[in-house]
């Protein structure tokens, strides 16, 4: 065979190889079959037996078909991912691809049209928004200045609940008035102050639940789109009320932030967080649109106060329901503070057993226990399955969280699981994501951590506290964007410090 022969001959091999190889990569991924999952009727698909908990139906699905599923609600195509292994999948392997959201109705009107952070697309705007909010607002620095603030909030609802003596405490309205109080006062406390922030407050505690609950309410025109333009359940318009009259009072606040800020009124050390952006707006124009900085203060108010308020009840709850429990708590406080002192952030890392009291109540009772639906950019496979672009992706962090396989007694509160284990709320350990994971995760875990222990902290070193009249403990649950206890936890105090000074 001469020279060109052979070339010819070894070209056409690797050809042949490399053709085949395509072909059964080919193969293998149109191959790639849908995911498990129960069958619907034509036309509904399985919404009519998704019932009122979808959760628990959720879950119940997970038990029967394992690691993930699909499901068609309507016309919406659903997977449900139930494994840590798959969990790794979608959130580090494929996380640019599932980094995108597709949010319900009610989500984008709330949201200025999804130009905030949890509800926007994977773009260039959504990652520049996310990194103000994180090295700017939520650096540690910045926290630390605000320390004061959040000081100040805390000692106010455990000098009121002093002042009240044992009359019963409605445990989530008080944690859900000083997160919103701390919220608000970190975001344009240092400008605005006295009676005008009381008002804003008091206008976004009366607003604030109702819009984030709308968020989770099912829609008719989620499942079909085509229907949409009738809003036949009125969500729409119920949620256009609401974001107009946030909008009136953002605007409101901006308005006297700028005039403030004009006059000069700045120098006092600390930036709230509206200067900070106001100050960078006007650096650079294009950094940020006016109804981004809206929307932007809309996700911390909606997305610090509700979820750091019912955890911090579900503790609670889970601390009156286990006595030895709480009594471990108390006395490390009692070792690390000590009776003759009120708690201050410092104490807070030395306060292990507490800290794993909280992830324990997170396992059991992850605030937002799906997480905030992922959608593909495009088609994928996930576990071997094929996942087609737009599915509404969730991760069913209730369900791993409680999974026999990878935890112990799992329905049993047991905060010593969490002791020296090194599980953190980073999101890196796929069996415990109370906060997410990947380019997605909670964006304010900072400061929610800091909440959360601090907040905590305050009340069980402060007070003992018991059940009125020794009622028993309703445990169940509610779920919607937040799973919240379906009857509001109401508490007994009893203050334990050694001097009523230190209650004032
Ligand atoms: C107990 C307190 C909190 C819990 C349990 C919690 C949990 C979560 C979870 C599970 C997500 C979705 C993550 C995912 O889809 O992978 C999320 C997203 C988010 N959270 Fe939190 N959160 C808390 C407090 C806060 C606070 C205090 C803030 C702001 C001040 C905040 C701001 C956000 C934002 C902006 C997002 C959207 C992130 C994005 O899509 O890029 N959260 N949170």
């Amino acid at each position: 065979m001469d020279q060109f022969s052979q070339a010819i001959l070894t070209l056409v091999s690797i050809l042949v190889v490399v053709s085949s190889i395509c072909y059964f990569k080919f193969l293998s991924k149109s191959a790639a079959k849908s995911p498990p999952g129960p069958w619907g009727v034509p036309i509904l698909g399985y919404l009519p037996f998704i019932g009122a908990d979808m959760l628990s139906k959720f879950s119940q699905l997970a038990s029967k078909y394992g690691e993930i599923y699909m499901l068609r609600l309507g016309n919406k195509l659903c997977v449900v991912i139930n494994s840590p292994s798959l969990v790794k999948e979608v959130v580090r392997d494929q996380d640019n691809v599932f980094s995108n959201r597709s949010p319900p109705v009610a989500a984008f009107i709330g949201t200025y049209g999804a130009k905030d952070i949890a509800w926007s697309p994977n773009n260039s705007e959504w990652r520049a928004l996310r990194k103000v909010f994180v090295r700017e607002m939520l650096s540690n620095r910045s926290l630390e200045v605000s320390y004061t603030l959040r000081r100040n909030e805390v000692r106010k609802a455990i000098q009121q609940v002093y002042k009240n003596g044992k009359a019963a405490v409605e445990i989530s309205l008080l944690a859900f008035q000083t997160e919103m109080n701390v919220i608000t006062n970190l975001l344009w406390g240092e400008l605005l102050e006295g009676e005008d922030e009381e008002i804003y407050g008091k206008k976004f505690c009366a607003i604030i639940p109702k819009f984030i609950d709308l968020f989770g309410k099912a829609n008719i025109s989620d499942f079909y789109p085509c229907l949409a333009g009738l809003d036949i359940q009125g969500i729409k318009r119920q949620m256009e009320s609401y974001r107009h009259a946030i909008d009136r009072i953002l605007n409101d606040i901006i308005e006297k932030h700028k005039k403030k800020l004009s006059e000069g009124v700045t120098e006092k050390g600390r930036k709230d967080f509206l200067q900070i952006l106001l100050e960078l707006k006007e650096k650079d124009e294009d950094s940020i649109s006016d109804t981004q900085l809206k929307a932007l203060i809309l996700d911390i108010i909606s997305g610090g106060t509700d979820t750091t308020a019912s955890t911090i009840e579900w503790v609670m709850a889970e601390l009156l329901n286990n006595p030895t429990v709480m009594e471990k708590a108390q006395t490390e406080l009692a070792e690390v503070v000590g009776l003759d002192n009120i708690v201050e952030e410092h104490h807070l890392p030395k306060l292990k057993y507490l800290d794993a009291v909280v992830k324990e109540t997170l396992r059991l009772h992850p605030a937002i226990p799906l997480l905030v639906p992922r959608s593909p950019s495009q088609s994928s496979i996930v576990g071997g399955y094929t996942i087609p672009k737009d599915t509404m992706v969730f991760i069913n962090v209730a369900y791993i969280q409680k999974d026999p396989r990878f935890w112990n007694s799992p329905l049993e509160f047991k905060p010593e699981r969490f002791l020296g284990n090194g599980c953190d709320f980073s999101g890196n350990n796929f069996q415990f994501l109370p906060f997410g994971s990947g380019r997605r995760m909670c964006a304010g875990l900072p400061l929610a951590e800091r909440m959360l222990m601090y907040f905590l902290a305050s009340l069980v070193h402060s007070f003992d506290w018991k059940l009125p009249n020794d009622q028993k403990l309703d445990m169940s649950e509610r779920f919607g964007m937040i799973l919240r206890k379906s009857v509001p936890l109401v508490a007994i105090p009893n203050a334990r410090l050694f001097d009523s000074n230190l209650y004032m």
